[in-house]
C-alpha cells in the first residue's frame, strides 16, 4: 500500500510518559516542544496509565480524530481502558495511557504467543516483564488496528527502552504497515555488569552475553531488548559510548546516536539567572540553619553547596567516588585551615518510612525562633518609634536621649528569647540522613559515610546530608522543586561509571551551575569533544577511563579543592560561562538527529518512495530549520557551521564510522577522542 510519508503520524511509546522515574521522562518532556512544533496533532505519546501521576499531569480530552476513535473504540469494546488527553507540559502533546491492568486477562495468552512467535520466555514472577508484555501487546494491537483505519498516512512507531520494546518485534512479525525505531537509553547487561565489580569497558567484546544475562536472572528481559534492537527498522542509542556497548552486548550496530537535549530558556539579561541562584540559595540556607541548629558555627557566607542526585545506583552513579572524595576534601580543607565549609547533599530515593523526628524538630525550632524574633522586632520597632516621638527625650538640640536595650526589650521578650535559645541546644551531632531508612544498617551510602567517618562534627569542613527522596516544592523541610534546588547550589557532582547520557550535569549546565562529570558518561564525552579547556567553562571531566579509581578520586578532590579556593567573583564569572554553553544542549540542535532517524525509518519501510533520488521531503516548507547560530564556546570548527552531535557518527543507511576511538581496539590509545573527531 502507498502511504503519504511526508505527513506521517508519529507515536512514541515509553513507560515514563507522564510518569517521572528518571532520564527518559526528561527526554520526552523536554523534547515535546520541538516535536509538537514539527508534527502538531500528528504526534502522540503512548504509555502505561499510572493513576497517581496522570491525575496531576494529564488533562482528559475527547477523541475527535475519526481513525483514532475507531481504533480506541474497538479496543475498548474488548475491555481495554485508556486515558486520552493532553500532557500538561510545554508543547502539550497528546497522550494515550493504557490501563495495562484492564488487559491482564490476556497476559497468559500473550506470553505464550511471545514464546511461540519470538522464542522469548517470560517467567511468572517478574512483574516488570509482565507489564512490558502487556504494554507491548497493547501498543502493537493499537498500531495494527490504526493501520487498518488510517490507510493514507504512513505511521512511525518509536519505542524507548526494553520496557516499551515488545511492540517492535510484534510489528515486524505481524508485518504491520509502519516504520519502527527502537532507542535504547542503556543496555540491561551494561547496567547489571557495571553495578557489580566488573572491568566493563575493557571486556566489552569478550562477554558471553547469554551466560551473563542468565547468571543475573535477566535472560528473558535481555531477549526482549535484543529482539527490539534487531527487528526495528532503525536502531539508535543516546551516546557513542552506549552505541559501542550496544553493538557488543546486543549484537547490532546502532544506525546512529540520538543525544539528549534540553529545552533551553534564555533570560533577557545574564544577571537574571544569577539573581535566581542567590534567591534559591537563600532557601537552602534556611534549611541548613534548621538542619545544623545548635551547631551552626560556620558562616553561610563562606559555605558552598555540592550535590549528587539521581536514581539510587550506588556504583553506576559514582556515589562511592563522591563520598570518598568528600572525605579527602574534608582532610585537605582542614589541613590548610580553610574558612570554607562544604555542605554536600545526596538526593537519591531509597526505601524510607518517614522524616526523622530530629530533622523535623530542627526546622521547627529554627522557624519558631525566627517567628519570635519577628514579633519582638515588631514590638521593639513600635517602642523605638514611640520613644523617638516623645518630646521629653529631645528637650533641646544638645539633649537627645537615645533608648537603652532594656527600654526596648521587655523582660517577657527576654524570657521568650532564652526559651527559644534553650530549644536550640543539642548534644547530638546534626543528622546525616533526613529520613528513617527501612534498612539503615545495610544501606551502602550510609555504610560508606560511616567508614569515612563523615559525621558532621564541628571540626569537619565537609558536612553531609543524605535526602533519600526526590525533591519537590511541597517537601516539609526543603520546599524546593529539583531545578530550584540545583539553581541554589554551587556545584553538581556526578562521577558516574555507567551513564549512557546523564541528564543531571546537562541540567546544571543550562541553569548555569558548574558540574563534575566523567569521560564514561555520554554527556561528558560529548562536552569533551566540543569544548577546549572545559574546566574553564565549569564542566569538570574526571578521567575514569585511563586512570585507576584512586587516581580518579585524587583528580576529583583537586577539582573540588580548587573550586573551594575561588572567590565569589570567580564563581559568578564561571556561572556566566557555564550558562553560555546552553545552546550546545538545546533540542533545536539535538532534535535534528531525531528527524534523521525518522527519515531513515521511512526510507527503510517505504523504499519505493525514496527510489531513484526522489525524496518526498524535498520541498521548502518541510525543510528543517537551521540550528541555532554560533554556540557559546565550542571549538572553532563548529563556529562556522551546523554540526550536530550525530554528525560524529551520523545516521545513514550504513554507519561506517567508529564511535569512540579509545573503545576501538585498533586505535592508538594516545589519540584522544577530540583529536580524532576533529581531524
Ligand atoms: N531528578 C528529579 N528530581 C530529583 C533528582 C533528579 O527529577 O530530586 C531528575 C533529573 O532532573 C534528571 C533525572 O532525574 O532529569 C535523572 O536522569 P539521568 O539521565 O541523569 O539519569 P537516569 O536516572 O535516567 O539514569
Ligand atoms: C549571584 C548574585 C549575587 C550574589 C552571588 C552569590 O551572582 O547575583 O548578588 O552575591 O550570586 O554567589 P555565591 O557563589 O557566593 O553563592
Ligand atoms: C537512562 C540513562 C541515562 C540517560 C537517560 C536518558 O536512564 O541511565 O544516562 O540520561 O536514560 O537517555
Amino acid at each position: 500500500m502507498t502511504r503519504d510519508v511526508k505527513n506521517h503520524l508519529l507515536f512514541e511509546v515509553a513507560t515514563e510518559v507522564a510518569n517521572r522515574v528518571g532520564g527518559i521522562y526528561s527526554v520526552l518532556k523536554s523534547k515535546a516542544l520541538v516535536t509538537v512544533a514539527e508534527y502538531k496533532d500528528r504526534y502522540t505519546l503512548i504509555g502505561p496509565l499510572n493513576q497517581k501521576s496522570s491525575s496531576v499531569e494529564v488533562e482528559e480530552l475527547p477523541v475527535t480524530n475519526p481513525e483514532l476513535k475507531a481504533t480506541l473504540d474497538s479496543m475498548s469494546a474488548r475491555g481495554i481502558r485508556y486515558l486520552y488527553g493532553r500532557w500538561l507540559i510545554e508543547g502539550a502533546p497528546r497522550v494515550i495511557l493504557f490501563d495495562i491492568g484492564s488487559a491482564s486477562h490476556f497476559l497468559n495468552e500473550w506470553k505464550s504467543d511471545l514464546w511461540n512467535v519470538a522464542g522469548i520466555p517470560s517467567p511468572a514472577s517478574d512483574t516488570e516483564t509482565n507489564d512490558a508484555v502487556l504494554l507491548g501487546y497493547l501498543t502493537a494491537w493499537f498500531i495494527g488496528e490504526l493501520c487498518c483505519h488510517e490507510t493514507e498516512k504512513a505511521i512511525i512507531l518509536h519505542a524507548h527502552e526494553w520496557l516499551a520494546g515488545v511492540a517492535i518485534p510484534l510489528c515486524r512479525q505481524r508485518k504491520i504497515d509502519c516504520a519502527t525505531i527502537f532507542t535504547t537509553h542503556a543496555t540491561l547487561l551494561g547496567r547489571y555488569l557495571c553495578a557489580g565489580s566488573v572491568d566493563f569497558y575493557n571486556n566489552l567484546d569478550k562477554f558471553d552475553v547469554d551466560y551473563e544475562a542468565g547468571k543475573r536472572g535477566i535472560y528473558h528481559r535481555y531477549c526482549v531488548e535484543r529482539a527490539a534492537a534487531h527487528s526495528a527498522d532503525v536502531f539508535t542509542t543516546v551516546s557513542h559510548i552506549t552505541a559501542y556497548e550496544a553493538e557488543h552486548l546486543l549484537k547490532r550496530k546502532p544506525d546512529g546516536v540520538l543525544p539528549n537535549g534540553l529545552n533551553v530558556v534564555k533570560f533577557q539579561a545574564v544577571h537574571e539567572f544569577q539573581n535566581l541562584h542567590a534567591e534559591k540559595k537563600e532557601k537552602i540556607n534556611e534549611f541548613v540553619r534548621g538542619h545544623f541548629y545548635g551547631q551552626l558555627d560556620f558562616s553561610l557566607e563562606n559555605t558552598l553547596y555540592f550535590f549528587i542526585a539521581g536514581r539510587y545506583e550506588y556504583r553506576n552513579k559514582g556515589v562511592d567516588l563522591f563520598i570518598e572524595s568528600l572525605a579527602r576534601l574534608n582532610h585537605r580543607l582542614k589541613e590548610v585551615n580553610s574558612k570554607m565549609t562544604v555542605v554536600a547533599f545526596i538526593i537519591m530515593p531509597a526505601a524510607t518510612r518517614s522524616y526523622t523526628v530530629e530533622t523535623l524538630r530542627g526546622q521547627a525550632v529554627v522557624r519558631q525562633l525566627e517567628s519570635s524574633i519577628q514579633d519582638i522586632q515588631k514590638s521593639m520597632g513600635h517602642r523605638l518609634s514611640e520613644w523617638c516621638q516623645n518630646p521629653s527625650h529631645c528637650s533641646s538640640r544638645a539633649q537627645i536621649e537615645l533608648p537603652n536595650l532594656d527600654d526596648l526589650l521587655r523582660p517577657s521578650d527576654r524570657v521568650l528569647l532564652k526559651r527559644r535559645m534553650f530549644a536550640l541546644k543539642r548534644d547530638t551531632l546534626p543528622p546525616i540522613v533526613t529520613h528513617n531508612m527501612v534498612d539503615d544498617a545495610n544501606d551502602p551510602i550510609l555504610n560508606q559515610i560511616r567508614s569515612c567517618q563523615l559525621f558532621n562534627t564541628k571540626n569537619d569542613r565537609v558536612k553531609i546530608i543524605f535526602h533519600p527522596e526526590f525533591l519537590n516544592s511541597s517537601n516539609p523541610i526543603l520546599p524546593l522543586d529539583y531545578d530550584e534546588f540545583v539553581r541554589g547550589c554551587h556545584m553538581g557532582v556526578f562521577p558516574s561509571y555507567y551513564e549512557p547520557w546523564g541528564y543531571t550535569p546537562a541540567e546544571c549546565t543550562v541553569m548555569g551551575i558548574p558540574s563534575i562529570t566523567t569521560n564514561l558518561s555520554g554527556f561528558g564525552c560529548y562536552m569533551e569533544d566540543l569544548i577546549e579547556n572545559s574546566e574553564d567553562y565549569g564542566i569538570y571531566i574526571v578521567d575514569r577511563r585511563m586512570k585507576a579509581v584512586d587516581e580518579s578520586i585524587t583528580q576529583m578532590v583537586d577539582m573540588m579543592f580548587d573550586f573551594c579556593k575561588k572567590t565569589r567573583r570567580q564563581r559568578i564569572n564561571q556561572r556566566n560561562r557555564v550558562e553560555r554553553l546552553s545552546d550546545l544542549l538545546d533540542w533545536r540542535r539535538m532534535g535534528l538527529e531525531y528527524v534523521k532517524a525518522r527519515t531513515l525509518g521511512l526510507k527503510r519501510a517505504y523504499p519505493d518512495q525514496f527510489s531513484q533520488g526522489t525524496n518526498p521531503f524535498d520541498s521548502d516548507e518541510t525543510k528543517i530549520a537551521r540550528p541555532l547560530s554560533v554556540p557559546g564556546s565550542p571549538r572553532d570548527r563548529l563556529a562556522n557551521g551546523a554540526m550536530t552531535p550525530g554528525d560524529l557518527g551520523t545516521l545513514q543507511e550504513s554507519n561506517e564510522t567508529g564511535y569512540i576511538p579509545w573503545l576501538n581496539k585498533d586505535t592508538d590509545d594516545d589519540v584522544t577522542l577530540r583529536g580524532q573527531s576533529v581531524a
